[in-house]
């Protein structure tokens, strides 16, 4: 007989949806681990579960995780990685503007497999300077380009030859003729570059390099079988790249609502900005600043709306309702929703405002609701069970100290007491408020005002790539939405029911009463 009754009044009574929750707690601000999620009767295993999510007419993601606009979180490489998992890196503006222009086209021009820029050896070298160049930098390949002063190519230099018995020969006796090397013509490679590379592999046995060139054969890239095999097993992956219409990542990139001399929104120069971004491909544009509920950022996003019709916008931070209608009306398509949250912030020490994550994720998405936006929450996320909470009110969100100590995050790595770690910084911290960060928080940008900063200096212990952090993220998400039956993220949404939790509650969900000598990440 058919069990049909999933749901119990008793249930009910105890764990509530989301308007009867925050209502219930509308004096008390709250935030992730003030709560817990009830489990529901589920017909759905995790790894089925779908996590794509919609930020905008045209952007698409395929994971609903973005990495933050900082300045030691996103540039090129964290984008890069970030898109190739699914999800979005917004490139952050605590750079002179060319040099962003430069971050976004290197991810819009990154072709996953294609070394864009080979190491190259020119004809008059020794084989034996190629082995010391090896030897320096390190490299586990020993197959070289050769190139002329103008980068047209002469040959290609295999491994075979590059040993210690041939060190006095030049490159240029050793080489492989430029007409016995196989080269493909970057007008060539279509709309599926790896696609093209693969068949090409299949079709010569044997050949495991493939160099891309211009018209005028200069080298513009190099394919290698292993590469191209090992991306050809990931597209069987759950969650695909996310990509543009041209079959490029997608990138976003953020801006600030910048002021002339006379203090008036600096509309020539965001626009040239912006229309420059746009010619490069740009996704979404992000007015990033710490309090977006100010006549600056509104009329920022609308000024942008104005000009470019159909670009995605992002526009924050904001923790109310009227915030939300503000910016959808101006234009935003996204809104971020965070102001003191981040793990790096003293907004809320420094000047007394900002709202718990999870209240103002509830205000803020019953706004968006109405208005047919999307909310991102912005900050505070440390583990992945906050994820899942910020994603029944969200339809993505944003980390930065979760992914700051990943080598695709910019900065060197420092030693420590024989511990590795990394430099993660707020945007609002002086140090980032010098190279550039402060009209962000308000604070003078001619350096010669005190700042109050809303953000400290800080260190990440060196985690794994960023492959494995999301690895961990998406798998704790995809558990959540089996505990809650939710296939997708709209169920999610629509099925979460909320209970608060006590400090004995917390200290239970964490382990406890063992000697713990293996963590759980
Ligand atoms: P997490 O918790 O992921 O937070 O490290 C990242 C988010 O924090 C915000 N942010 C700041 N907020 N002062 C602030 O009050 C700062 O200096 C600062 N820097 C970044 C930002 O929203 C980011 O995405």
């Amino acid at each position: 007989m058919a069990v049909k009754r999933q749901s119990h009044p008793v249930d009910a009574g105890f764990y509530q949806a989301a308007d009867e929750f925050f209502t219930a707690h509308r004096s008390l601000a709250l935030t992730y681990d003030d709560i817990t999620l009830a489990t529901l009767y589920s017909e759905i295993l995790p790894r089925d579960t779908q996590l794509d999510t919609q930020l905008a007419e045209g952007l698409n993601l395929n994971i609903p995780i973005i990495s933050a606009d900082m300045d030691t979180v996103t540039e090129a490489r964290m984008a890069i990685a970030m898109a190739l998992n699914g999800g979005l890196g917004l490139i952050h503006y605590n750079m002179p503007e060319r040099q962003q222009l430069s971050e976004l086209n290197r991810v819009k021009n990154h072709v996953h497999g294609l070394i864009q820029d080979p190491i190259k050896v020119a004809p008059d070298q020794l084989i034996g300077e190629v082995l010391d160049m090896i030897e320096k930098r390190k490299f586990a390949f020993s197959t070289f380009p050769v190139v002329d002063a103008d980068g047209r190519l002469v040959g290609l230099l295999s491994g075979h030859v590059v040993k210690p018995r041939y060190a006095r020969r030049k490159v240029a006796e050793s080489l492989t003729p430029r007409n016995q090397v196989h080269t493909i013509k970057q007008m060539e490679l279509g709309s599926n570059p790896i696609a093209r590379a693969d068949k090409f592999f299949t079709d010569h046995p044997g050949i495991h390099k493939l160099l891309v060139v211009d018209e005028e054969d200069r080298l513009r890239g190099l394919f290698t079988m292993s590469d191209v095999e090992r991306i050809t097993q990931e597209r069987s992956a759950q969650f695909k790249p996310a990509r543009d219409a041209r079959f490029r990542l997608n990138c976003g990139a953020a801006l600030s609502a910048t002021r002339n001399a006379f203090g008036d929104l600096d509309r020539e120069r965001i626009l040239n900005h912006v229309g420059a971004l746009v010619e490069r491909g740009v996704d979404v544009v992000a007015v990033s600043t710490a309090h977006g509920f100010s006549k600056g950022v509104g009329e920022c996003v609308r000024m942008l709306r104005d000009a470019f019709p159909k670009l995605p916008i992002i526009a924050g931070n904001v923790t109310s309702a009227a915030a939300v209608d503000y910016l959808a009306d101006c234009g935003a398509n996204a809104i971020k929703v965070g102001q003191g949250p981040g793990s790096i912030c003293t907004t809320r020490i420094v000047a007394g405002v900002g709202i718990p994550q999870l209240t103002a994720l509830y205000v803020c998405s019953r706004a968006a609701q109405e208005k047919g936006v999307a909310i991102l929450a912005d900050g505070g996320i440390t583990k992945s069970g906050d994820t899942v909470k910020a994603l029944t009110l969200a339809h993505a969100v944003i980390c930065g100290g979760l992914f700051a100590g990943c080598p695709e995050a910019p900065g060197q790595m420092m030693e420590i007491g024989g511990k590795l770690y990394k430099q993660y910084r707020g945007m609002g911290s002086v140090a980032a408020m010098k190279v550039g960060s402060a009209a962000r928080y308000g604070q003078s940008t001619d350096g010669t005002q005190k700042v109050a900063p809303e953000g400290v200096e800080a260190l990440k212990e060196v985690s794994p790539s960023l492959d494995l952090v999301l690895t961990q993220l998406i798998g704790g998400i995809q558990s959540g939405m089996g505990y809650l039956g939710a296939a997708n993220l709209a169920q999610l949404r629509e099925k979460a029911r909320y209970i608060r939790v006590s400090p004995a509650g917390m200290r239970e969900a964490a382990p406890h009463d063992v000697v713990e000598v293996k963590t759980g990440s």
